[in-house]
């Protein structure tokens, strides 16, 4: 594992280069999910199979920028799936973006999850590692260096609603409502890792992306970026779930399977499955 920790670290300070220094022009391509991939993504792909290809503990990788899955090392024992850069269409605007990382245990599968781990590039390079505990380390001087173990509050104060609310269902509507209702306070960048970030950081809250009228499915893909946060947010004391299940309870069947997920403290993750519940 510490062999993953330092491919992932390397991998974090080459792309926040990438970021500083590289034009972002779009590429002719998508990606799987009908995104336009900008060259800055293909750039951040290629540099963690880079480093990831060096580990020979890493079986098989899958990333939100390829098609299938890819074995580097027959005789691995990890299977990791990433998000090379997330919210990548903030950096023009000059937002905080991500990268995420699950590690999967001889195969991919919310059950075969060990440790989950996202990079952010603000105006810091932060990365936040979980395993038993969740925990942060900062950017500095070329090194990252432990900050502190994190762990959410019960109850929070910051709301992050994702996804269009003209295709929101009339009670996920009235769920979000009740928060702001309770004295909430909206906090939404449209990058899932700056916005959850700062849920945990802040010590809870509430991050959602539902099923809507025109993803019915949700927009987030499971494997890497469903998954690993909701494996964060367990670590760090919070929960996640998609309104009905735990989002760790949930299996997939294809690499870039999405699902609707809610992540947050435990009383605002109970209030999303008590609403949910009430509109089977
Ligand atoms: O990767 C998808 C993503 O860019 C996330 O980073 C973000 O949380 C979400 O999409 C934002 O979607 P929307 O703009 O529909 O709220
Ligand atoms: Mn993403």
């Amino acid at each position: 594992m510490n062999d993953i920790f330092d491919a992932i670290q390397k991998s974090a300070i080459r792309i926040k280069d990438a970021i500083d220094v590289k034009d972002i022009g779009y590429s002719q391509k998508e990606n799987s999910s009908g995104e336009t991939q900008l060259e800055l993504d293909i750039k951040c792909d290629m540099i963690i199979e880079e480093e990831f290809s060096r580990v020979s503990c890493i079986n098989t990788i899958a990333s939100e920028e390829k098609e299938h899955a890819e074995t580097l090392h027959e005789d691995g024992r990890y299977f990791i799936a990433y998000d090379p850069l997330d919210g990548s269409s903030l950096v023009d605007v000059n937002l905080s973006v991500g990268s995420i990382f699950g590690i999967y245990d001889r195969a991919f599968g919310a059950d075969k999850m060990v440790a989950a781990c996202y990079v952010v590039y603000g105006p810091r390079v932060e990365m936040v590692f979980a395993q038993n505990k969740t925990k942060l380390h900062l950017l500095q001087a070329g090194e990252f260096e432990f900050v502190k173990e994190i762990c959410l509050k019960e109850k929070g104060k910051l709301n992050a609603p994702g996804g269009t609310q003209q295709n929101w269902e009339p009670y996920h509507k009235a769920l979000v409502d009740s928060f702001f209702a309770e004295g909430y306070r909206l906090r939404y960048s449209g990058g899932m890792v700056p916005d959850l970030h700062q849920i945990l950081l802040k010590g809870g809250g509430i991050f959602s992306y539902p099923a809507t009228s025109d993803k019915p499915h949700g927009k987030l893909r499971r494997l890497f970026e469903v998954f690993p946060f909701a494996f964060i947010y367990e670590k760090a004391g919070g929960d996640a779930t998609n309104g009905h299940k735990d989002l760790m309870t949930l299996d997939y069947a294809h690499v870039h399977d999405t699902s609707p997920c809610f992540f947050g403290s435990k009383y605002e993750i109970k209030k999303v499955k008590e609403v949910y519940a009430q509109n089977e």
